[in-house]
């Protein structure tokens, strides 16, 4: 049971994340980082261990993934990690896709890490850039039509992703909703082709609709159920002066079992002694998986296109020699630059093939 009193032993520090004195700041946490809580203060880097076995964090360069439809206008994204309630792909497309999609087992929200192009949907044309997120509601039909080739993060829920209740932040948290970018209905001509493939995208399939009509032939909708892009740039990133935020406070949109966050460039705390590197933890309720779009850590470029997975009670954090850094330069640095979207998950994410074989093997 939650209480307000937190208990106090041995050897702790006067402030939160503070003034750390050689010790190392691990975070024992129930629900994410906002349930019944223990911080723990330790000799030794808990991240510094071997693993052996299928529960270790794992580090891909996207880069080097090949999507099939980065080389083939037919082809598909390639599936990342995936459970139950969702399913993480990437997508590197080249070509028009010759044909609608239309996700059916839960919404779609991708981010766009890479490239620009249009989206042709139900609900009219959306255009997208670099750094957009994009919404699709489930069931919606779409296409995708690069104007160059674009790399999209793709998380597709098994239910709705719906905005976060605003709660005492208030009714712009986790974004204000006025900057969202909503289509206009713009029916499409038939261009004389014989019929129309509709694909279905589900766990099960392949499955295809024949129209012998353009399906996006919408002339007017209404309602509060449609896509929108949202970018980071429009992003109101919460901050500190005396302690390193949870990641809750940058929550963007969630489905059940599933939560996306945007940690985004901010100015650094400046209290003397915080610490501003996240402490160590090990997302005792959560999988994780952060994606790097890019910026930097106080001055070190963080790799763009790098994704991590953290399985859920296995520690994970910057490495030690980044945390003496930024303490070091405490005086010089006063913002945090990184660019990195983050999934956690209730249960467990299963790594594909694909992203097993590219491992970077920090941790083997
Ligand atoms: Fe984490």
């Amino acid at each position: 049971m939650e209480s307000f009193v937190h208990l106090r032993k041995g050897r702790t520090p006067k402030r939160l994340h503070a003034d750390l004195d050689g010790l190392k700041d691990d975070e024992l946490g129930r629900g994410g980082f906002v349930g019944r809580t223990a911080n723990i203060y330790r000799r030794h880097d808990p991240t510094a261990y071997r693993a052996v076995g299928p529960l270790r964090p794992l580090d891909v360069m996207t880069s080097e993934l090949k999507p099939s439809d980065a080389t083939d206008a037919a082809g598909t994204p390639l599936l990342l990690f995936s459970n139950p309630d969702c399913r993480i792909s990437l997508s590197r497309r080249t070509e028009p896709m010759p044909f609608f999609v239309r996700h059916v087992d839960g919404d779609l929200l991708s981010f766009v890490h890479a490239g620009a192009g249009l989206l042709e949907t139900e609900f009219g044309p959306l255009r997208y850039r670099v750094g957009d997120w994009v919404y699709i509601p489930k069931a919606t039909t779409w296409r995708q039509v690069p104007d160059e080739e674009t790399t999209l993060l793709m998380i597709e829920a098994t239910d709705e992703f719906r905005v976060p209740p605003a709660g005492p932040l208030g009714r712009h948290f986790p974004f204000d909703p006025s900057q969202v970018t909503i289509p206009e209905p713009q029916a499409i001509d038939d261009d004389g082709r014989d019929e129309y493939e509709v694909r279905l995208i589900d766990e099960g399939g392949p499955t295809s609709l024949f129209y012998q009509h353009n399906p996006l032939d919408v002339e007017g909708w209404r309602g509060d159920n449609f896509p929108f892009t949202f970018n980071i740039e429009d992003y109101n990133v919460i901050a500190s002066e005396s302690v390193h935020l949870p990641p809750t406070v940058h929550l963007f949109m969630q489905a059940t079992g599933v939560a996306v966050m945007n940690f985004l460039p901010r100015p650094a705390e400046t209290v003397p002694g915080t610490e501003r590197p996240p402490w160590y933890h090990r997302n005792v309720d959560y999988d994780e998986v952060s994606f790097f779009h890019g910026g930097d850590l106080f001055g070190i470029p963080m790799p763009p296109g790098l994704i991590s997975h953290a399985p859920q009670g296995v520690h994970h954090g910057a490495p030690e020699k980044a945390r003496e850094r930024a303490r070091r330069k405490f005086d010089e640095q006063d913002r945090v630059g990184w660019k990195v979207i983050s999934i956690d998950t209730t249960r467990r994410l299963t790594p594909s093939a694909e992203v097993l074989a590219h491992d970077l093997g920090q941790h083997a």
